[in-house]
Order: C-alpha cells, then structure tokens, then sequence
C-alpha cells in the first residue's frame, strides 16, 4: 500500500545539492544531480553510516565510512543487482513533490 507524503519545498535541493527529509522515523536522503532527484534510505546497509556527506561521482554516492558506493537511481551498490540501500519512489504533482515511503527495502530493480 502507497504511503505518499509531501515534501516540504524547503526540504527539495537545488541541482549539484543535497539534503534530508525526516518523516515518521524515517530519515531520508534527497540527492538532486542535474536536476533529477533522487531518493535514498540514508543509512548505509553495511554498518548505518549516514550516506549524507559522501562523495557523488555523477549517479553514484560513495558512503563516507568505508567506501562502498551506490547506484542513486536504482539503490544498487555498484557492480552488483542484489544488494543495495532503499530507494523511494518520487513523483510530481505540479510544483509539489511527493515521496512514497512505503517502500522501505531495497528492491531488485526489474531489468
Ligand atoms: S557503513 Fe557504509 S560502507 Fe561501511
């Protein structure tokens, strides 16, 4: 079942940045990469570091504790289709963006 909530336009990164959005327990990272954002459970599935202040090489978020590094767009760690950190759906409604937080396990991206 969809859980879809309102993120605060405040909340929303502008191109190049980043932020957290906090619902219900949950902290959420918002990465935006030219324009297209993306979001991730903020809690690295190896040891739950915080993925907030890792290193973005285009798609791709490297966690600052031991380097492991994630597909933004699918959750994926690199190289791999079976491991990886939740993702959230988004959608646009206008000018306001939503996120589906029901969805709180990785999923294996359909091919
Ligand atoms: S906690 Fe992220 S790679 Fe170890």
């Amino acid at each position: 079942m969809s859980h879809w909530v309102e993120i605060p336009a405040s909340a929303l990164p502008a191109s190049g940045g980043r932020g957290l959005f906090r619902h219900a327990g949950r902290c959420v990272l918002l990465v935006n990469v030219d324009g297209t954002l993306f979001a991730l459970d903020d809690s690295c599935p190896h040891a739950g570091a915080s993925l907030f202040g890792g290193k973005l090489d285009g798609r791709f978020i490297q966690c600052p504790a031991h380097g492991l590094r994630f597909d933004l767009a699918s959750g994926c760690l690199a190289g791999r289709r079976d491991l990886g950190v939740a993702r959230y759906p988004l959608e646009w409604r206008g000018d306001a963006c939503f996120i589906d937080l029901s969805e709180s396990t990785f999923q294996v991206p359909t091919p």
